[in-house]
């Protein structure tokens, strides 16, 4: 299926300025009364606020044994969405690169008001049981992980104050504290209980949970964990602002030196490295297997459009796809011009679409990749209202016009192509329904690596700045409007 467009240029692109001033807000949860000597230590047990405070659906992604429970958040807190995404791809990739086995992971609330929302998600299978929670601030629409919580002045303190707790395991319970969160790491999950103290949650079961009392940490916590700790404590409804307030660092609070958190961000900050996301479209076909493999032994994640009829054809390699932890996006039902449509029929293709994708994979769709990037202002508004973000491309490397060649050359026009167009926040365009761009792939991985790219997803690259509706064609917090 070959682009009409293709060789259309993404020029225009303008930088995108992601200063923000300064924002207070945020309700400090007072202690409740476990304060006295009588009284026995903390329970290390997450608090678990109503369920339905936060309006979700649920979907299951269940094969090869994994079992795997996702909340579909609504279109009001992308954010979250996107991060919810971004953990849960990263699971299942780290269980696909170590071999598979089995897994069950299942998201929980633990911390909800109209200001933040926590949901762990929670992981047993091989490798024991471990929790990841994801921290959204609904203000700002950014989302953290727990060590973001503790005021970074104060992280020294709280680390010695888990020890303590720790007894016997004192020493591992400091080395863990050091380690960037599960799974990007081995580090625990930073949480509160009902009662208002600190839940220190470690991996594998190895060290048991930690409480600390309220009392002790509610100095040490930064403005996000005073309302991580609120939420567990007070738990109301959550929401967003009709428009998010711009990102202060003093949310998380800000380090004089080097920040001695070992992680902020749920996946890698791109904001810090240089990233690239590859990007597969028209698929799948049963040899999109083939592609899978070689990207799991280069432990490279990538992002796979899917057509619909395509995925009628071959469901089941849709949902391995999805199993082995890449970002599944929608590439519309039929591949026809989405400008050409009607809204009646844009809802159409977009509903049968993501009715497919949630069945065969349990989740919805994030992003859409309009077929040959044909959109305009009216297919962007009807997708937004479909919860998807408009998926373009800065790297088109023309793998289609090279189908027929012989693989040697096929990979060097690819190569060629990508040398010559890539740039940070890259998201690089190949189709997976053909042999020369699945045997290319693997240089492709390497080309980038080697000039000093992290691969990412799709989700992965701007978690915090998609919208669902707007169209961006490479890492929206480098560039903005594609020209397409
Ligand atoms: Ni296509």
């Amino acid at each position: 299926m070959a682009l009409l467009m293709a060789g259309a240029v993404l020029a225009g692109c303008s930088t995108l300025d992601e200063s923000g001033s300064g924002e207070k807000s945020g309700g400090g949860g007072t202690n409740s009364s476990t304060e006295t000597s009588a009284q026995p230590r903390p329970k290390a047990v997450l608090a678990s606020p109503d369920a339905s405070l936060l309006k979700t659906q649920k979907g299951t992604l269940t094969s090869d044994g994994v079992r795997v429970t996702n909340l579909l958040v609504g279109r009001d807190m992308p954010g979250l969405a996107f991060s919810l995404d971004i953990v849960r791809g990263q699971v299942l990739r780290q269980r696909a690169w170590s071999g598979g086995g089995e897994l069950t992971l299942t998201p929980k609330l633990v911390s909800s008001t109209s200001k933040i929302v926590g949901v762990s998600l929670n992981a047993s299978g091989k490798g024991g049981a471990r929790t990841a929670i994801v921290y959204y601030d609904t203000q700002t629409n950014r989302s953290f992980a727990s060590p973001a919580l503790i005021a970074p002045t104060k992280w020294a303190q709280f680390t010695k104050l888990v020890a303590e707790q720790a007894g016997d395991k004192a020493e591992e319970a400091t080395q863990a504290l050091a380690k960037p969160t599960w799974p990007n790491g081995n580090g625990p999950a930073i949480g509160f209980s009902a009662e208002g103290d600190a839940v220190v949650t470690f991996q594998g079961g190895t060290i048991p949970a930690v409480a600390l009392a309220g009392k002790d940490v509610a100095g040490l916590l930064s403005e996000l964990g005073t309302r991580a700790r609120a939420g567990a404590q007070y738990p109301t409804a959550t929401s967003t602002p009709a428009k998010f307030v711009p990102f202060s660092p003093a949310l998380v609070g800000k380090a004089s030196g080097k920040d001695p958190r070992p992680q902020l961000t749920l996946g890698v900050d791109c904001r810090v490295k240089k990233c690239a996301a590859i990007t597969f479209d028209d698929g799948p076909v049963p040899q999109t297997q083939d592609l899978l493999d070689s990207l799991n032994q280069l432990k490279a994640p990538a992002t796979f459009f899917v057509l619909g009829t395509s995925a009628d054809q071959f469901p089941a390699m849709v949902t391995k796809t999805a199993v082995n932890g890449m970002e599944m996006g929608s590439h519309n039902q039929n591949h026809n011009q989405m400008n050409l449509m009607g809204e009646e029929k844009l809802n159409q293709e977009v509903g049968t679409s993501r009715k497919n994708l949630r069945r065969l994979t349990g989740q919805d769709p994030l992003f859409l990749r309009p077929p040959y990037g044909a959109h305009n202002k009216r297919v962007d508004q009807v997708l937004g209202k479909n919860g998807v973000a408009v998926a373009l491309w800065s790297v088109d490397t023309l793998d289609w016009k090279v189908s027929g060649s012989d693989p040697a050359s096929a990979q060097s026009g690819i190569l060629g192509h990508l040398n010559s167009e890539a740039s940070n926040g890259a998201v690089v365009l190949m189709h997976d329904i053909h042999a020369n761009s699945r045997s290319a792939a693997p240089a492709v991985v390497k080309a980038l690596r080697d000039d000093g790219y992290t691969l990412v997803t799709l989700a992965e690259l701007a978690p915090d700045t998609y919208r669902f509706g707007r169209p961006f064609c490479t890492s929206p917090q480098v560039l903005a409007d594609c020209g397409i």
